[in-house]
């Protein structure tokens, strides 16, 4: 299996709240690598392309103007089971419901200001990532640097 890529943004509370260290330092403890990095202040037309499966809900426009309401940092990382494992790592939707050790979980209460996007499909990431970066922002590694992350003497990353 190939190591997954999958996206994720600082909304800008985080930033606000300085933060942004702090959970950038988890996925790269984690073995994460980074594969790409913007920050950028999300326009209100991508906020609703992006959380458009959400636009029959009541919380659409106040998501929108929290989306837009101050710069995000946006993230392609990299690493095995990456999709799955950024979400686990973000913890639930809402802060409160969020278990301890999650980013959500030990840093958010609200049910709106919860610090961090995942993608939550291996779909959902390429849309993602293709709609943040061109091709040429995102690096390739050096698979040396990961070689004490995962086993990669054989055939499988394990
Ligand atoms: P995200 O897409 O930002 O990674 O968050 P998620 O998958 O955990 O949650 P999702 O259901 O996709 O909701 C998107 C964002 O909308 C806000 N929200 N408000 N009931 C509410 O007021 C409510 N529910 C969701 C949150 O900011 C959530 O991250
Ligand atoms: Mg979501």
């Amino acid at each position: 299996m190939p190591l997954e890529r999958t996206l994720v943004f600082l909304k800008p509370d985080a930033l606000v709240r300085r933060l942004a260290g702090e959970i950038i330092s988890r996925f790269e403890k984690r073995g994460f690598v980074i594969v790409g990095m913007k920050l950028t202040c999300i326009t209100e037309d991508f906020a609703r392309s992006h959380y458009a499966a959400h636009e029959d809900k009541d919380f659409f426009e106040p998501l929108v103007r929290y989306t837009t309401s101050g710069p995000s940092l946006v993230m392609v990382l990299e690493g095995k089971d990456a999709v799955r494992v950024v979400r686990d790592m973000l913890g639930r939707t809402f802060g409160g419901d969020s278990p301890p050790g999650s980013i959500r979980g030990d840093y958010a209460l609200s049910n709106r200001y919860n610090l961090i996007h995942g993608s939550d499909s291996l779909e959902a990431a390429v849309v993602e990532i293709n709609r943040f970066f061109n091709p040429e922002e995102l690096v390739a590694h050096n698979r040396e640097n990961i070689k004490w992350i995962y086993d990669m003497t054989g055939t499988e990353i394990v």
